[in-house]
């Protein structure tokens, strides 16, 4: 029989100190009775920044493991380990926790460190709680013991040095009593103690080490130096051999994070001597010197595992790509990677992710699903997984914007390159720790954007070094790469190592690597463009706004934004979709897969009466490229799947009359931010052939920059409102989008797809108005059927 703690057996446990904080890895279990992992994973962890899959820190780059235990680097606030396996589900059941901690710097006042309890977000799910600099404090700050609002006195000899905290929580009636002790590590003699009752329902959550209890937690350069002027101060502590046990945990090493974090595969019909060729992408965290630096790949044959070697760890975006030629695509393939991670006293634990490399679809539909623009105040955006997992698709596409710079909080390091990029890693690590389930068993294909390297627009000149950054410190309105190369670098091979091979690999200005290229799947070719890389930059003209990227006036004549030389795709990128659109090898339908859409489709930004006529972030401009890119395409029949927009659009390109080129279809954010809307007859544009369904904002228009466009659908948002998360996404018009490729009808099935619904129910309301559409081929050359 399991039995709860009670006050006097906490005692007891912090007497001997025998508290053991692990179990078995077979899910939910008592961490007090079941001992199996060691209770202190640092001690035996090699130096290194990232702390283990057993934690996620605050943020990644301030700590490291050094000497066997976990220490922060930064003397600013909020720095925080939370722990991944245990959460306070039950705090009736008691609970004790401990761990050594040692003070490393002080500047100033001492803001405190310890731990935090009963830390939760709205929806209490322990990777959202992660970000929640919210709880209870137990721990200590200048001098003294703090426990929650209390706070008592700490033996003063020992307060800087090496201590141990130690706290317990037994229940009393409806309320759980804490106990915060404090100890000399060398003697163990007790150097202050606190009580305090809460309700059991506050310590729900995760728990957490905070070094520097300060509310601070921007980086918000104004309100540091504010914050530095009053007299804030900054504290930072090492911590060791954290235990964790009790029947008020819940235990479940399944949450474990890394070091395998995720994997990410391709498969595509090379049609030359290689024949399929697999790509596969190992993500680890940023390990250390003295970690092992490669993952091995296994697959089953035949029932039984087969090693296909193994491959290096990037050392900058901590990527293992494997490239398997002569790949086996008429059957499902179940693979493992293996990681394993070497230990200070000589042993290794291997570390496993498996999924399957799924059969190239044949003799039926490809099924895709479309996503793009996953800001983190939704995350991990689970009404979305959830949906496109029960979708089951054949392939997975991401079409940027898998980070924002505000992801996980703590602001971004734009230099040097080193640090720039481990900032930028664990803001990807939300995005694999939200989607990983979806692409361990699908093909993914994820494009990088602006936001995916620091940039809240990009036009990159063909990889030109950013040199107005000083002037415009968002990158919002500059042309060129705002990062060093480095970490543009390394963003590029953590969303793209794993697809085809480039179709021409040579890299741009900086050495800035390109991507464009061709996977040809499940009786379908995509073309795989940057359409933003070579783009030329908005100061190259002048338009009327504050900024050199917003033409406001409705007067504004933007015709003469299209001046002679302004690139859009770039030679390179037109050449290679010339040869792509007249290529039909493999494949019997064709899609052109970017970032943004040809067409300036959003009339309001930012507020539901933020009119701009125009926006030179989209991809309608600069005019002549444009067309001439649809122009280009217009023999491939391609449907255009894109994203960025925060605004989910079908429409049709038209370049010498409306209606004669391809269709686009813009997906819904996964959680959008930055609203915008498309509401053309609020501002009195004229349009002709509105489409028989007869709904408002659709029909034959020329865009702000005079481009045709026929819109067909819209997903207008709400203004987001409401304090849950999932509620406000969905208020904001997120979800995602579906397509069906029929390559024997020669159709595209479009859905587009809300944020809180059940996309199996087959409910009409779960889709945007207008949605589903059926597209033939040929419409994607001016033979219209849709009317
Ligand atoms: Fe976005």
């Amino acid at each position: 029989m399991k039995k709860s703690i009670t006050r006097r057996s906490a005692l007891k446990l912090f007497a001997t100190a025998t508290v053991v904080g692990a179990a078995s890895r077979t899910g939910t279990a008592s961490a007090a009775t079941q001992p199996a992992r060691p209770a202190d994973v640092w001690s035996r962890t090699h130096n290194r920044v990232w702390l283990g899959g057993e934690y996620w820190a605050n943020p990644m780059e301030d700590w490291q493991v050094a000497d066997g235990g976990a220490e922060c680097r930064s003397l600013g606030g909020n720095r925080s380990i939370h722990s991944l396996t245990h959460q306070i589900t039950h705090p009736a059941k008691g609970f004790t926790m401990s761990v050594r901690m040692t003070r490393l710097e002080l500047r100033g006042q001492d803001p405190g460190a310890g731990f935090r309890v009963g830390v939760r977000s709205e929806l209490n799910e322990y990777r959202s709680n992660c970000f929640v600099a919210r709880g209870l404090h137990a721990g200590v700050a200048d001098g003294q013991l703090v426990l929650g609002p209390k706070s008592g006195p700490l033996a003063a000899a020992t307060a800087p040095g090496s201590f141990e905290l130690l706290l317990s929580g037994v229940a009393r009636g409806s309320e759980v009593t804490l106990t915060l002790e404090a100890r000399a590590t060398a003697t163990g003699a007790s150097l202050g103690n606190l009580s305090h009752a809460v309700p059991a329902d506050s310590l729900l959550g995760n728990v957490a080490l905070v070094s520097n209890y300060a509310a601070e937690q921007t980086q918000n350069a104004a309100k540091k130096k504010a914050a530095q002027k009053v007299g804030q101060g900054g504290v930072r502590y090492r911590f060791a051999d954290w235990k964790m046990a009790g029947e008020a945990f819940a235990v479940r090493h399944t949450q474990r994070f890394g070091p395998i974090l995720w994997a990410m595969y391709s498969l595509s019909d090379s049609r030359t001597p290689d024949g399929w060729v697999m790509k596969l992408s190992a993500l680890t965290g940023p390990m250390g010197p003295n970690d092992s630096q490669v993952v091995e790949l296994h697959v089953q044959r035949d029932g039984a595992w087969q090693s296909l070697g193994e491959a290096k760890l990037d050392p900058d975006a901590w990527v293992a790509t494997f490239r398997v030629p002569r790949w086996n695509e008429k059957t499902a393939t179940p693979y493992k990677l293996v990681y394993r991670e070497k230990h200070r006293d000589g042993t290794v634990t291997p570390d496993e992710w498996t999924g399957t490399i799924q059969a190239n679809p044949a003799g039926r539909p490809l099924r895709m699903a479309a996503l793009t623009c996953q800001n983190d105040y939704a995350f991990p955006y689970e009404p979305v997984v959830r949906n496109v997992a029960r979708m089951r698709p054949d392939l997975a596409f991401f079409s940027g914007d898998q980070i924002y710079e505000s992801h996980g909080g703590f602001g971004i390091v734009r230099e040097p390159a080193g640090p720039a990029i481990l900032n930028y890693l664990r803001k990807f690590y939300q995005f694999g720790w939200a989607f990983r389930d979806v692409m361990r068993d699908c093909p993914t294909l994820c494009l990088p954007d602006d936001h995916d390297v620091f940039q809240g627009n990009i036009w990159g000149e063909g990889g030109a070094k950013m040199t107005n950054l000083a002037a415009d410190p968002g990158a919002s309105s500059s042309g060129g790469y705002a990062e060093p190369a480095r970490m543009v670098n390394a963003v590029h091979r953590t969303n793209v190592s794993h697809h085809p091979d480039p179709y021409d690999p040579t890299p741009g200005l900086q050495d800035i690597s390109v991507y464009f290229g061709e996977m040809v799947y499940g009786g379908v070719g995509f073309a795989i463009v940057a359409d933003r890389q070579w783009k030329s930059s908005p100061e190259r003209v002048k338009v009327d706004g504050p900024r050199a990227d917003h033409v406001v006036s409705p007067q504004f004549d933007t015709g003469t934004l299209d001046v002679p030389g302004l690139i859009l795709l770039g030679e390179r990128q037109e050449a290679f979709l010339k040869k792509w659109a007249q290529d039909w090898r493999g494949h019997a339908l064709k899609a052109v897969l970017s970032q943004t859409v040809f067409a300036a489709v959003a009339t309001h930004h930012g507020g539901y009466d933020g009119y701009l006529k125009g926006d030179l972030d989209s991809g309608a401009w600069p005019q002549t490229p444009r067309n001439r890119a649809i122009e280009i395409l217009r023999p491939a029949m391609a449907l255009h799947i894109n994203g960025d927009q925060h605004l989910t659009t079908l429409a049709q390109y038209g370049v010498g009359r409306q209606r004669d080129s391809m269709w686009s279809f813009c997906t819904p954010a996964i959680a959008a931010g930055y609203p915008r809307w498309w509401r053309p007859d609020d501002v009195g544009m004229p349009h002709a052939k509105r489409p028989r369904h007869g709904r408002p904002h659709t029909g034959e228009y020329l865009d702000g920059f005079g481009n045709k466009v026929y819109v067909y659908a819209v997903g207008n948002p709400e203004v987001g409102k409401a304090p849950n998360r999932y509620d406000r996404a969905h208020e904001k018009g997120s979800g995602f989008g579906f397509i069906t490729f029929d390559p024997v009808k020669k159709t595209y099935t479009l859905d587009s797809y809300r944020f809180l619904i059940d996309p199996t129910d087959g409910k009409a309301s779960n889709q945007f108005p207008g949605w589903p559409v059926t597209i033939h081929q040929a419409e994607n050359r001016g033979e219209n059927r849709l009317d």
